[in-house]
């Protein structure tokens, strides 16, 4: 594998430590791609730098994190300025000064979030990043107001404005089409020539875990069937697709919903290193399911 480029966020959920295993469920060829829970793209960077689909589509709910992606793909320079003066400015700055300067910028980013036109969009990426390299693990969490509300994080010097690869991801980005909105919507695009790599908010291991709170938007068992529907429908379009999802058996060895749900399905177990999560007990090595068709 040549030519690395890395997310330029950290994300719940993000799959660089398992790309290895999600690479052995790729077909050999990938013309077309589509991403509909783009998230922070670890799978999504790996295909473009290593597969060269002619036409790919990502997407995801989050207006913040997709608009952070068009000005990454349409304006990195003006992004990597912006990013580098929030950066100075922080790395400057005394500890103290620093939280002031975090609760500032999350206090802008907040009275910015009402605007969606272009007039503000290169500064609420660059805040959105800031705040992403920042904060407390690299969290979205927002208030039933829709407001920020993640900590500031504890690292000494962080990395904020890595020019080299936002022009790197930039660059593998200039020809993906890329949307906000829900999954569903990227039905019209997917067709029999096309690769899709699902990775929905995963179903929570057990009813206190707090694993889907980056974003307001549940995502349970209605709607992790509702998910099968989708993948029912893009497999009878004849496309390969692969599935991320938690496995239910780390907490229930009779829990078999996933196993039931995509019984027509190849599911694979796989162990991931689980490191965003409050609560000690649930760190630690986890089985995770992939599901494919091909
Ligand atoms: C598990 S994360 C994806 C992680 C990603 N694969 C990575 O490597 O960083 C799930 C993503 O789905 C998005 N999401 C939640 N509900 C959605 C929906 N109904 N339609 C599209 N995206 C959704 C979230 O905003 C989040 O970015």
């Amino acid at each position: 594998m040549q030519n690395q480029i890395k997310p330029f966020i950290k994300w719940a959920g993000g799959k660089q430590k398992l790309l290895q295993n999600i690479r052995t469920t790729y077909p050999e060829k990938i013309v077309r791609y589509c991403e509909p829970f783009v998230g922070g793209g670890a799978v999504l960077l790996d295909v473009l730098a290593n597969h060269h689909p002619q036409n790919v589509l990502i997407n995801d709910i989050n207006p913040e994190l997709i608009n952070a992606y068009i000005q990454v793909q349409k304006s990195p320079e003006d992004l990597i300025q912006s990013l580098h003066q929030l950066e100075n400015c922080f790395l400057n700055a005394e500890p103290d000064t620093r939280k002031q300067i975090y609760l500032e910028k999350r206090n802008r980013f907040n009275a910015l979030l009402s605007h969606s036109g272009n007039q503000y969009a290169i500064e609420k990426a660059s805040l959105f990043i800031f705040l992403n390299k920042t904060c407390f693990n690299g969290l979205y969490r927002v208030n039933q107001k829709g407001e920020y509300n993640v900590p500031m994080g504890r690292y000494k010097t962080p990395c904020i404005c890595d020019a080299h690869n936002l022009m790197n991801v930039s660059r593998a980005l200039r020809n993906a089409e890329i949307r906000c909105g829900d999954y569903s919507q990227c039905l019209d695009f997917i067709d029999r020539n096309t690769f899709v790599y699902l990775d929905p908010p995963y179903r929570p291991l057990s009813d206190t875990a707090s694993f889907t709170a980056y974003s307001p938007d549940k995502f349970q068992d209605a709607e992790q069937i509702a998910l099968k529907k989708f993948i029912d429908r893009i497999t009878e379009k004849g496309a390969k697709f692969t599935a991320s999802n938690s496995d239910p058996r780390n907490s229930n060895d009779n829990d078999d919903f996933f196993d039931n749900l995509y019984q027509n399905y190849h599911i694979r177990r796989i162990i991931a290193k689980r490191t965003i999560s409050c609560k000690g007990a649930e760190r630690g090595d986890v089985s995770e399911l992939l599901i494919c068709n091909g």
